[in-house]
């Protein structure tokens, strides 16, 4: 790379303090989803406040934004972890800058050694050059590797080519609440100069190929809860008598999906999925992927679809149901001869464009009510919709921050990156386009079998210490658009 040479080269004599740094990160179990952990969520962003102040320019500057409390089903309320909003002027210069908003997550997945990590996951450990812990790829190492590069700049005294925003928050991987909220709020003040978006928290198709993201899918994620009883029940004295909630519940589940899985039976729910075009196969069969070795990370001898074309498709453009758990029912080892007196499932659906989560909720819930009544079953039946995701597309081809990107990566990676959409969700994506009507690049670093929300969570070494280069090149050529 002829330009910033100092950036690059602090860079690169820095490894050892950016990965011991990202243990301190994974360190903090900041996981969203349970109440239990919510303090390790506010502490995850005073920390990572703190490390900002430490490494960055005298031009850094931030707040936390309170988020107020959250209201939980059982009529609890629980205190919100604050949002950073950070700031970080460009170097002296007589020409006006662009500014680019950086956004990412800094709470977690759940994860237990019980889980069947084979690490503790809490404590990041190398192993042949890959960095194993909860959060290492999603997306505290992301982030961190945003943090070194702009600790590169500051310390080596190289003018920064562009103004910066920072957007973190701690609720991410539970929808993002109250975020949406707070980015509208801010749409003609901290976000009135924004040109655009970043974000580090997808991964790549390949393991060693980096890409550019331009579509995710949404998520829709219901709790359906049916109560039998009172109190658990002997299933020796109760059994042959009582309308089991369990036995209603599995029948529930059973009428979402037919045997295979395959097809969701939720009427109308394809109706607004956009047709498939011949563009789309084309751009799909282009891409460099290896079905053999996807089949093999999952650890199955045949998947849905044998073909790369429909595998992507049925990823990324096509909505999913994943039924998840059922909380309330026996599931420790040894028999149990009970009969729950209250179960509760999880299933969530992946939304694609043109689907909405309220209008989804609305035929999951109607279609679930019309089935529980052909049971006939006297039990109490509730289904309740967590905050929705909607799904988010783009056309690459035109935008400029695509373009940046992909020089980025073609100086530090030394090829053209693929152009991929991706089957998870992040909420906040589209909400950050529709409300500044800029452009939103989703960046990612980690490698296709980082295993995110998984056991053995990992980024490797060279991927998170790259991100912190590819930024920086990133920031180069955001600067000359
Ligand atoms: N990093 C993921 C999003 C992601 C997943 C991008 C897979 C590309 C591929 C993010 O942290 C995440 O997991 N989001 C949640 C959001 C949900 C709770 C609405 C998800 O997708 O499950
Ligand atoms: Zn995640």
């Amino acid at each position: 790379m002829s330009f910033l040479p100092s950036v690059f080269n602090y860079l690169d004599s820095h490894e050892e303090e950016f990965v011991s740094r990202l243990g301190e990160a994974v360190a903090i179990p900041s996981v969203s989803q349970e109440k239990a952990f919510r303090p390790q969520t506010v502490a995850i962003v005073e920390h990572f406040k703190a490390l900002m102040e430490q490494q960055l320019s005298s031009s850094f500057s931030c707040r936390l934004h309170d988020l107020g409390t959250e209201d939980f089903p059982d009529g609890s309320k629980v205190g919100l972890p604050p949002v950073l909003l950070g700031e970080l002027k460009a170097g002296e210069s007589s020409e006006p800058k662009k500014t680019v908003c950086i956004y990412g997550h800094l709470d977690v997945q759940p994860a237990l050694l019980s889980d069947g990590w084979s690490t503790e996951p809490f404590k990041l450990t190398e192993v042949d050059g890959k960095l194993f812990g909860r959060g290492s790829t999603d997306d505290k190492g992301p982030v961190l590797a945003w943090i070194n590069c702009l600790q590169a700049f500051a310390k080596t005294e190289t003018p920064l080519p562009v103004n910066l925003k920072f957007i973190f928050e701690a609720m991410e991987e539970a929808g993002s609440t109250g975020l949406h909220e707070l980015v509208g709020s801010l749409k003609d003040t901290f976000l009135k100069d924004v040109d655009y978006f970043v974000i580090s928290d997808s991964y790549w198709l390949s393991t060693t190929k980096p890409c550019l993201t331009y579509g995710l899918r949404g998520n829709a994620y219901f709790y359906v809860e049916v109560e039998c009883a009172k109190k658990d029940l002997h299933s020796g004295v109760y059994g042959g008598a009582v309308h089991e909630a369990m036995v209603d519940l599995v029948a529930l589940l059973a009428t979402l999906t037919d045997a295979t899985g395959q097809h969701i039976l939720v009427p109308g729910l394809m109706d607004t999925v956009r047709p498939f075009t011949t563009e789309e196969r084309h751009t799909l069969e282009s891409l460099d992927f290896d079905e053999a070795a996807f089949c093999k990370e999952v650890g199955t001898s045949r998947l849905r679809f044998a073909d790369k074309v429909n595998l992507l498709a049925h990823r990324w453009r096509y909505p999913a149901l994943s039924i998840h758990g059922i909380q309330g029912a026996f599931h420790g080892s040894g028999a149990k001869t009970v009969i729950p007196q209250k179960v509760v499932a999880k299933f969530s659906i992946r939304l694609v464009p043109d689907q909405e989560p309220e209008e989804v909720t609305g035929k999951v819930v109607k279609y679930l009510e019309e089935q529980f009544s052909r049971l006939n079953s006297p039990n109490r039946l509730r289904v309740h919709r967590q905050k929705g995701s909607r799904p988010w597309v783009v056309d690459p081809a035109t935008d400029g921050n695509f373009q940046a990107a992909k020089n980025a990566i073609k100086d530090v990676y030394g090829v053209e990156p693929d152009l991929i959409r991706e089957g998870g969700s992040i909420p906040v994506t589209l909400t950050f386009q529709e409300v500044t009507g800029k452009s939103v690049l989703l960046l990612p670093i980690g490698a296709a079998d980082d295993g995110a929300h998984s056991q053995n969570e990992k980024i490797d070494r060279k991927n998170y210490l790259n991100g912190g280069k590819l930024f920086a090149a990133y920031l180069h050529y955001i600067s000359k658009l």
